[in-house]
């Protein structure tokens, strides 16, 4: 069994994966910790409890960064356009959920489920990386107790796609992003590389809709405003990013890796793009030199996980 926190921007693909880690019997969803990116920190946190409440997710929600670890990076708009005005596809979420939040803010329900759980928890963190980068600012000793992090971002041999150099939640806060990455855990990282090969197209979506009950076809009412918005960049269907993510967790033997310190370049026209120095490759002395080793997925077996994907998503109904 995985102890899984997730760490997202819900956001259209968020909730597909959020679903995902729901309805896999080898996940134990212990926690919900929410970031800005596909819209506002207020947004997405409402938008955690919604889905908390519309599928009755038992995990607690707890509320994130708003702003980059840096606070003087300038912002970047919401990317209303993919997600909708409501980063769920304008479904018409209500304004309010009653629920109630963790009583902690993200970094510190994260450090304690850690110290809780030494060695069995996997962070995986679907938007901006700053919650971890929080958590690990607060108590660096953190990174000795997680099992693993898993994150969706980067992009390593493959265009950005906010930039030519960057991928979304990679340059939303680059400064935070290079602290996950070189801290001293073990972090597997899905970046676009992987990810844009993996397209649920719409008939396996409406399948998943008919056969998974009313948490699925809620979840395809949220995705067709991010499928349309798609329709120019695959030719049927919808990039399911985050949810390759949560596959990692349960079938690494679905991805090929390639092991190297990993940076992300913070400032310039390259503002945070994702570079990795390859583990074996010899070079004079370096920014790279003397950190840890990590996994950054350069193949996916994409039809076998968008099986697995389907499959959970159907189940449980
Ligand atoms: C990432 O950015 C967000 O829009 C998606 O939810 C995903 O996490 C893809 O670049
Ligand atoms: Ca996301």
């Amino acid at each position: 069994m995985h102890k899984v926190i997730f760490d997202t921007d819900p956001g259209v693909d968020d909730a597909m994966a959020l679903l995902f880690l729901h309805r896999h019997p080898a996940i134990d969803l212990v926690g919900i910790t929410t970031v800005f990116g596909n819209a506002s920190i207020e947004t997405t946190t409402r938008n955690a409890l919604f889905l908390k409440q519309a599928w009755n997710i038992p995990a607690p929600v707890a509320k994130g960064s708003g702003e980059t670890l840096d606070p003087d990076r300038p912002h970047v708009g919401w990317p209303t356009g993919i997600h909708g005005d409501d980063g769920l596809g304008n479904i018409g979420v209500p304004a309010e959920i009653d629920l109630p939040l963790d009583p902690r803010c993200a970094h510190r329900f994260i450090i304690d489920t850690v110290r809780a759980n030494p060695g069995d928890v996997t962070l995986v963190a679907v938007g901006r990386m700053t919650n971890l980068a929080r958590a690990l600012r607060a108590d660096p000793e953190i990174a000795r107790l997680v099992r693993s992090v898993v994150i969706m971002g980067g992009a390593f041999d493959v265009t950005g796609n906010i930039t030519p150099a960057a991928e979304a939640n990679i340059h939303g806060d680059p400064e935070a992003a290079d602290a996950v990455m070189t801290a001293p855990w073990p972090v597997a990282v899905i970046g676009l590389d992987v990810t844009t090969k993996t397209v649920m197209s719409r008939a396996m979506l409406s399948d998943i809709a008919e056969r998974g009950g009313r948490p699925a076809r809620l979840l395809s009412d949220i995705s067709q405003f991010y499928i349309d918005f798609y329709e120019h960049h695959v030719d049927d269907g919808m990039i399911v990013h985050d949810s390759c993510a949560c596959v990692y967790v349960v079938a690494p033997e679905l991805f090929q890796t390639r092991g190297g310190a990993v940076r992300v370049i913070c400032g310039g026209i390259a503002d945070g793009q994702t570079l990795q120095k390859p583990d074996g490759r010899l070079f004079p002395p370096n920014a790279w030199d003397d950190f840890p080793s990590q996994q950054t997925c350069v193949g996916i077996d994409a039809d076998a996980v968008l099986k697995l994907i389907g499959d959970t998503l159907a189940n449980g109904s």
